[in-house]
């Protein structure tokens, strides 16, 4: 929907134009490995320095005691020479160390930035952005940023370095060489360029490509029931193999792009080398050049190759960091539409209100609540009745802020929920929705989430209010892992733990969405018992079906169209209240509840 205005302003990018300022921006990132990033540069400005003397050095050794049959000169010079190998090699090893150390924790600290910043942006985010490109820009795109500022950066600097002060020493041996040398830069130099041009644009589809079989691959183990009980399962499998194709495809044009960048890499030099034989052998002939001389001379020319070359990957390194920067930045500009108010309230007693609510979607036009106003006393429980689509879910949801009133206030003891700091709001507001997610950790580490410092006894007070001790007869207990949508876990048993964990929060408001409804009749009945006593303590706010939730409440509050109708209690109401009591006339209870009324 591309003219959802929605979308329009806060919608992903695939590729945003890169720029350097976006690369800049994020330079404080950097900061801290300053003194790694200095070491580095001075080992590697070091290592071209003596990379530029071995071949000095050799000369000297050719042009002196070889030339004048000096043995006892040999053995001086040539030991120098093998120091600077060593030493050259000690240099490299310093600043790969250096490097490896710093660099990676500069992908940590971004990555964890991005992961919080991703916290607290609002749902209407979360529901806007494929997860598929969050996950791209998550790891692909920092991965670019690392490559780049841990390694493009400063080949950058020390390649174009060795290549001018290379070209100098070049010039000055013998210029009409070196010119040929210079020359032989420019089809390198435009090879390269050509070359990264084609092969951003293969990559880029192959990680387009990687992307979509990654999607299909997820889709086939997330939907498996579904796929199976429709029989689609051939239909899924020639998907697939049609994308990994594709891909296969893909890569091998993207292969064979490198092995003829590659080819042409060897050839230019190994040409310019005959040509500088040929017209050293002449400068030697003519005494214009020593042999020493015309050694060193190729030796430093082949050294050049690859520093030339590698400008045209740096340089594309370069563009694919600020294109990915400018991706990440994208998503820390997000403006947090939820913005963590300051209040503590350290005497929380859990009065909730509603007050005048009015909601609507973040980028849908159509109100899903309009003037509700709701009292919730301490320690009391409002159960929630009302038809499929009526607004239940969102009301529920504007209590923790996953989304933002759009008129009125909810609040919590007199404070506007949005002027709590987030972190208190979320100690006083427990929730357990009827799609509990549960995360690819153990079963305790789901449970405690709320609270990582619940003692055993406690974790298992919560497992027995929401009768979830089948976590006990899982594998390992509760030190299972549970997969990323607790695959391995009933609607039922995932409830249980959603609601386990809610419990275990102890809030001072306990908000329950349809968090029994996957729950057998008998099951529901023990949690309800056992909830009762958590109730009892605890304001709460209950989504209900059954008139069994029902009378867990101290009253109801019917919604109907997104506006509170009625308020009072459940007799009251089903006397005299015909929608009400159509909503739960499939009810057994209701039924038997009827008979008393009206009996
Ligand atoms: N993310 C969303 N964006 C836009 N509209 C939504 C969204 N979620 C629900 N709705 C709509 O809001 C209305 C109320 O939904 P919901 O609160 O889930 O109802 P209930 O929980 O009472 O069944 C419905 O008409 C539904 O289609
Ligand atoms: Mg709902």
């Amino acid at each position: 929907m591309p003219d959802d205005p929605a979308t329009a302003t806060h919608g992903p990018t695939a590729h945003p134009p890169a720029s350097v300022t976006s690369l800049w921006r994020l330079r404080s990132y950097l900061r801290p490995h300053v003194w790694s990033l200095t070491v580095m540069l001075v080992a590697s400005m070091a290592g071209v320095g003596v990379s530029i003397m071995i071949p000095l050095r050799i000369k000297a050794l050719i042009d002196g005691p070889i030339a004048h049959h000096d043995h006892g000169g040999v053995l001086p010079l040539g030991l120098s020479v093998l120091g600077l190998g060593i030493l050259e090699a000690v240099l490299i090893w310093w600043r790969r160390w250096t490097q490896s150390n710093a660099v990676l924790s500069v992908e940590t600290s971004m990555r964890r930035d991005l992961y919080d910043r991703l916290q607290e942006l609002p749902m209407s985010f979360h529901s806007q952005w494929q997860s598929g490109q969050l996950l791209s820009r998550a790891t692909t795109d920092l991965s670019a940023i690392r490559r780049f500022s841990g390694f493009g950066m400063l080949f950058l600097l020390v390649n174009i370095t060795q290549v001018t002060v290379t070209t100098i020493v070049l010039l000055n041996m013998y210029w009409p060489l070196g010119l040929v040398v210079a020359a032989t830069a420019a089809p390198i130099v435009w090879l390269s360029m050509r070359f990264e041009k084609a092969y951003v644009v293969v990559s880029r589809r192959v990680q387009d490509q990687q992307g979509d079989l990654a999607t299909l691959a997820e889709e086939g183990a997330v939907g498996i029931r579904v796929i199976k009980s429709f029989g689609r399962s051939g239909h899924v499998a020639r998907q697939y193999d049609d994308a990994a194709r594709r891909l296969w495809e893909t890569s091998i044009t993207k292969v064979k792009l490198s092995a003829k960048f590659w080819t042409f890499l060897e050839m230019i030099p190994n040409f310019a080398v005959v040509v500088v034989l040929l017209l050293g052998a002449i400068g030697v002939g003519r005494g214009q050049l020593t042999p020493g001389e015309l050694v060193a001379f190729i030796t430093l020319m082949l050294s050049l190759v690859w520093p030339v070359a590698s400008l045209g990957v740096i340089l594309a390194m370069a563009q694919e960091a600020m294109t990915a920067a400018a991706r990440v930045l994208e998503i820390f500009d997000m403006a947090p539409d939820i913005v963590s108010g300051t209040t503590v309230s350290p005497t929380a007693r859990g009065h909730l209100r509603f007050e005048h609510v009015d909601f609507t979607f973040p980028g849908s036009g159509a109100q899903v609540l309009r003037d509700v106003n709701l009292d919730v006393a301490p320690g009391e429980t409002v159960a929630l009745v009302g038809a499929t689509g009526s607004g239940k879910t969102a009301l529920t949801s504007l209590v923790p802020r996953l989304y933002d009133v759009s008129g009125g206030r909810v609040t919590i003891d007199g404070v506007d929920v949005r002027d709590y700091s987030l972190k208190e709001l979320r100690s006083l507001v427990a929730t357990a929705f009827e799609e509990p997610t549960l995360f690819s950790m153990s079963a305790r580490e789901n449970l405690t989430l709320g609270r990582a410092d619940a003692t055993d006894e406690e974790v298992e007070e919560a497992l027995d209010v929401a009768q979830a001790g089948f976590v006990h007869d899982l594998p390992w207990g509760l030190d299972t892992r549970i997969g990323e949508q607790g695959m391995s876990l009933s609607g039922g048993q995932r409830q249980r733990l959603a609601l386990a964990r809610a419990v275990l929060a102890q809030p001072k408001v306990l908000v329950l969405d349809d968090t029994l409804s996957a729950l057998d009749i008998h099951t529901e009945k023990l949690v309800e018992e056992a909830l009762r006593r958590v109730l009892a303590a605890t304001t709460g706010l209950v989504v209900a079906h059954r008139a069994s939730t029902v009378l867990l409440a101290d009253k109801v509050a019917l919604l109907e169209h997104g506006t509170i109708t009625h308020v009072g209690q459940h007799r009251e109401l089903l006397a005299t209240v015909p929608a009400y009591r159509e909503l739960l006339a499939a009810d057994a209870d209701a039924d038997d509840e009827l008979d008393e009324v009206s009996a």
